[in-house]
């Protein structure tokens, strides 16, 4: 189906999908990366005010800190248990982040409780006492804030269980910002456990021209400053490939994922590219003064992008454009022309 003009709704999804996550209208959400007048990407320290609801073609995205992404949240929600219950090392907590932890659980449940009040409640007993209520999970916890083990695995375990963000803290020591504490399921080639522990510059070194051309210092610069009453987001995107939508490309998953694209180039089948989306939320946290970088993962395929002629027309001309060493380190090189010739219906 082609549509050129207006929003793609419900009603426009293909009756004859099978597969659940075909059912899902991922448009209708997608943080489309680009501004409408882009027509060249470059890096840069691209952030903005959050919980602003964004319009776009495909719909809306952005009126909360949490997208729990309507009824694809059981299906991320269950793909995340599954994650950590097999590999307990994709939670990280670094000695002296206990705290900081608390305070990211205690900042989003209540900021849930407020964003959905027909399904989620925090009950706050006011000595440190809570209970917490997410009928769409049918999580119901009681917990004491600051006692670990009143939560099942810590409290940033139990939060990643409850919202399909991968959760990332950053302290400042030394006037530099280190990555201390995370609970990590759908990185982008990269790992929680070989990035924990690291500085800005250390984390962002193998991305080509980001210190280079000063990127890492402005966003440092950015971050310390950060106020505790504004949240600012950040979008970022980058190309993946495989027959069904992966969340997991983390390098634990490497051996599950590394073949995808060369079996893609054997099989000429493009329709296996999604655009992967991450929807970055910073947010100073009020009691440890820890700051977050959590990461919403979006994916939508080359198929479904088409349905938006504009949307596939632009992101041809980015991808076609892209500078060489950012598009080898965003793993498309080999395979851009044809993503390009594919977007443009060639
Ligand atoms: C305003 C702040 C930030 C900016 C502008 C920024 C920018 C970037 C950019 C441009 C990339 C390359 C992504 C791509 O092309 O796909 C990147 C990758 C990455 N960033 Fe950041 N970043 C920021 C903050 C952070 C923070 C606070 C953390 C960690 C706590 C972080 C962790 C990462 C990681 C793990 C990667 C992947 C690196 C790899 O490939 O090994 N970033 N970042």
């Amino acid at each position: 189906m082609t549509i050129t003009t207006g929003r793609v709704g419900a009603t426009d999804r293909d009756p004859s999908d099978r597969d659940a996550t075909a059912r899902v209208d991922h448009l209708a959400n997608l943080p489309w990366p680009f501004p409408d007048e882009l027509e060249e990407f470059r890096y840069s320290v691209n952030v903005e005010p959050a919980r602003i609801p964004r319009a776009t073609r495909g719909g809306e995205w952005g009126r909360h800190i949490v997208d729990l992404g309507g009824r694809e949240y059981p299906m991320i929600m269950a793909e995340r248990r599954r994650i950590l219950d097999a590999d307990p090392h994709r939670v990280k907590v670094r000695p002296g982040m206990e705290l900081a932890c608390w305070d990211l659980l205690l900042y989003y449940l209540r900021d849930l409780a407020l964003s959905n009040p027909g399904t989620m409640h925090l009950t706050e007993y006011g000595d440190a006492r809570f209970h917490w209520r997410n009928d769409l999970l049918g999580t119901d916890q009681y917990f004491v804030l600051g006692v670990d083990d009143s939560v099942p695995n810590g409290p940033l375990d139990f939060l990643a269980r409850e919202v399909p963000d991968d959760l990332l803290l950053v302290i400042e020591r030394d006037g530099h910002l280190y990555f201390d504490a995370g609970a990590v399921t759908f990185a982008a080639a990269w790992s929680v456990s070989f990035d924990v522990g690291m500085d800005m510059y250390e984390i962002h070194a193998p991305v080509p021209g980001l210190t280079r051309q000063g990127i890492v210092a402005r966003a440092e610069h950015f971050l310390r400053r950060l106020p505790a009453d504004q949240v600012y987001r950040r979008v970022n995107w980058t190309l993946s490939a495989s027959d069904s939508p992966k969340l997991d490309v983390s390098l634990e998953e490497l051996p599950e994922w590394a073949d995808d694209i060369p079996q893609m180039l054997r099989d000429r089948d493009f329709d296996r590219v999604h655009l992967r989306i991450e929807l970055e939320h910073f947010i100073r946290l009020p009691m440890s003064g820890a700051v977050t970088f959590n990461i919403r993962t979006f994916m939508a395929s080359l198929a479904e992008i088409r349905r938006i002629p504009e949307w596939a027309g632009q992101l041809a001309t980015v991808i076609e454009t892209l500078s060489e060493p950012i598009a080898a380190y965003k793993g498309f090189l080999e395979y851009r022309d044809d993503v390009v010739a594919h977007l443009r219906g060639q």
